[in-house]
């Protein structure tokens, strides 16, 4: 295999006494007003990918016969799974019914297959469909998922063992790509292998992570966003950025995806692989993470860069450092990873989240979308205000992930 360096973890971290939780119930409070208040606007109608001026409006559409407010692109199941989390967090019956309106809109996406054509049915019908069905039983939510996976699977290159991300699987700009934030869809496919029994599911996820470990971590235990293969053979090519700075700096979301994902990949295969690489991944994101506890939008800058925080990296990597602190073997491990993932999440609530903005629906400002694209920059998401929730879940509960 691949030498990866290991930096070591972060000495502050490290060393720190004690793990503060005082912050956990209000900052839960807060998050759980915040969701009730948009249940009105948001039950028939989902929110767009990022606030505008720190406020959701009904999500714009992108192309012709989508409506406001409609089912399409990646990120409308993160407002599904915040309402699945705040169902889990207080057994309140409105939140199943909203989510639950949601699961018959995803059952209509994918029978009709509106905007499916990329790989992020994981994200989407995870969240969505399959917190569902684990939550409740709701055997059309499962039956919805089962063919969101089936769906994913028509992206895989099996002589390669690769998952497209993006576009027609002939594009030239598109073929044989993968990108890092697709580990967080191989969780909908080792499920379908769990309940379905059939191995393809699994083999293709495993297949998939295992060539992500290989190609798109670099050397210094940093990652690629993108990496192209050639889909034939399965000749790995080069990699390069879709939304970092660089082709050869660190996107700070690209590597929290990996610090999460690749936990993921080893509670379903229990491959010693994955969980020495996350640490690896999740020593690299610590050690760039500045002293307010939260990550610039590429790990390459740092205070003083005049450059934007992107709190959703770090709320993505909080969860995953729970994910990993479940997986330790050693105490000082475990507690390293459940205190890091702390110090993140506290410092999300204290200095990042909308608890002194009233204008604002959102849960956490001060994220990054996409710099190079000039979109959501210094704005709240849905991804990172499911991810700061999902956490603040993780340290009151003992969750059980949807993932
Ligand atoms: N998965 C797309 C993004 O993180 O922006």
């Amino acid at each position: 295999m691949k030498k990866v360096n290991n930096e070591g973890r972060n000495t502050a971290l490290l060393t720190a006494d004690k793990t503060d939780l005082s912050f956990l119930d209000e900052a839960i409070d807060h998050a759980l007003q915040k969701v009730r208040l948009n249940l009105g606007q948001f039950t028939h109608a989902f929110p767009d990918d990022t606030t505008v001026d720190g406020v959701y409006k009904r999500r714009k559409p992108f192309l012709q016969d989508q409506e406001e407010g409609g089912n399409f692109g990646w990120t409308t199941s993160f407002w599904t799974g915040i309402l699945w989390l705040s169902y889990e967090l207080t057994e309140d019956d409105e939140y199943r019914k909203a989510a639950e309106v949601h699961v018959e809109s995803f059952k209509k996406r994918i029978i009709e297959k509106v905007d499916c054509e990329h790989h992020d049915l994981g994200f989407l019908y995870t969240l969505s469909c399959v917190s569902a069905y684990k939550l409740t039983g709701n055997e059309e939510a499962k039956d919805a998922a089962l063919r969101a996976a089936d769906y994913l699977m028509t992206r895989y290159f099996e002589k390669a063992g690769i998952i497209q991300a993006w576009g027609d699987l002939n594009d030239p700009a598109q073929r044989g790509r993968i990108i890092i934030d697709c580990l967080m869809n191989l969780p909908l496919l080792y499920w379908a292998t769990e309940v379905t029994g059939h191995s393809k599911y699994r083999d293709a996820a495993i297949a998939h992570a295992n060539n992500a470990l290989k190609c798109i971590v670099r050397e210094d235990a940093s990652t690629f966003h993108t990496y192209y293969f050639d889909p034939e053979t399965g000749t790995p090519k080069y990699g390069k950025t879709h939304q970092g700075f660089g082709d050869d700096s660190c996107w700070a979301r690209g590597q929290a995806w990996g610090v999460y994902g690749f936990p993921l990949s080893y509670a379903y295969t229990k491959d010693p692989a994955f969980m020495e690489m996350a640490e690896k991944l999740a020593n690299y994101f610590l050690n760039r993470t500045p002293k307010d506890g939260v990550a610039y939008w590429d790990l390459l800058f740092n205070d003083g860069s005049g450059e934007e925080k992107d709190s959703s990296a770090s709320a993505i990597a909080a969860c995953g450092l729970l994910e990993m602190a479940k997986w330790q073997s050693e105490d000082e491990g475990r507690r390293y990873c459940y205190h890091a993932a702390v110090v993140i999440l506290k410092a999300l609530y204290e200095q990042y989240s909308t608890k002194d903005s009233s204008d604002s629906n959102a849960l956490l400002l001060h994220g990054v979308y996409a710099k190079p694209e000039n979109l959501g920059v210094d704005e709240a998401n849905l991804w990172g205000d499911y991810y700061y929730l999902e956490g603040l879940v993780r340290l009151k509960t003992e969750w059980q992930p949807y993932w």
